[in-house]
């Protein structure tokens, strides 16, 4: 079963999707072609992640159409501005294999240079006008990033791809994307983020959490369905990674089971407020150097 989710242009994209943040390119191909064949039709990655080749070859590799897969990928920050946005598209089709990108994104809101965002916003809107994309958006904006954003160009984002697990929900950027009919959608869903080495001491594993741990046991269920089965519940799209075969299906098997309520707000009660991964309001001028392979 495939659940749905239609973006607010019309396009229809599959809600759960497999995330390959962090997929070393030598494991990337195994892990779409093993996602694709247990039953995921979306795939999100980005340029900043080095593997967009090897997404375009696990797909081909799958033996399942292009047409049925939904391929989001992001646009680095180094690519901003107008004609950098549309050469990165070219880019990106080039390493995946693809004529069209159905979903792609601003990686990052770089609130410190927001005249080149809004350009390479323009950008994404001449793809969409042009058919070489079929929806747009933003990842990791806040509700001042959207407001910004939103005075100065003119279509509403399709999603906001932003760090949402248990313990970081970030309400008032959902309330601000719900606002202007822009999807949420969950990266770190099941909390890696928690955990990754590098980002930061003293964090809790989500996966841990004890409230979860009692919730997925009455259902026979691991912590990361149940996680998984709140975003979904909850209407987000969720993309969480995993390179493991056992995993990826795993992450897969979300369908067969309902949470309460209650139990919702059990777990929407666990936010701490606490963010993991980087505050996208703090300039980080090294993004800037990082350039984006033409191949
Ligand atoms: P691995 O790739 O070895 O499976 P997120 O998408 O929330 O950032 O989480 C990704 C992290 O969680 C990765 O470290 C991934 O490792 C691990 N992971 C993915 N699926 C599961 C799962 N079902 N149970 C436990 N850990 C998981």
């Amino acid at each position: 079963m495939i659940e749905e989710l239609v973006l607010n242009n019309g396009v229809t994209m599959p809600a759960l999707g497999l995330g390959v943040f962090q997929s070393p390119p030598e494991e990337t191909a195994d892990a779409v072609e093993a996602a694709l064949k247990v039953g995921y039709r979306h795939i999100d990655t980005a340029a900043a992640y080095g593997n967009e080749r090897q997404v375009g070859e696990g797909l081909r590799r799958s033996g399942v159409d292009r047409g049925d897969v939904f391929i989001e990928t992001k646009v680095w920050v180094s690519d901003y501005g107008y004609d950098q946005t549309l050469h990165a598209f070219d880019k990106a089709a080039r390493k995946l294999g693809v004529d069209q990108i159905d979903q792609l994104i601003l990686h990052q809101p770089a609130p410190d240079r927001f005249d080149r965002t809004v350009a390479a916003y323009k950008g994404l809107e001449k793809l969409l006008a042009d058919g070489k994309v079929r929806s747009i958006g933003v990842s990791n904006f806040m509700r001042h990033h959207l407001d910004d954003l939103l005075a100065r160009t003119d279509v509403v984002p399709a999603v906001n791809q932003i760090e949402l697990h248990p313990y970081f929900t970030q309400p008032d950027v959902q309330k601000a994307d719900a606002e202007h009919a822009i999807l949420t959608q969950a990266w770190s869903p099941i909390g890696g983020i928690t955990f990754y080495p590098g980002f930061g001491e003293e964090r809790k594993n989500v996966l841990e959490d004890a409230v979860i741990g009692a919730i997925a046991a009455g259902y026979g269920k691991t912590p990361a369905q149940v996680m998984l089965r709140w975003q979904l519940q909850r209407g987000r799209s969720a993309i969480p990674k995993s390179t493991n075969p056992g995993r990826i299906a795993e992450n897969f098997d979300v369908f067969d089971f309902e949470l309460t309520g209650d139990q919702l707000a059990a777990i929407d009660a666990l936010d701490t407020g606490v963010r993991n991964g980087p505050d996208p309001d703090v300039p980080r001028p090294a993004m800037f150097d990082r350039v984006i392979p033409e191949d």
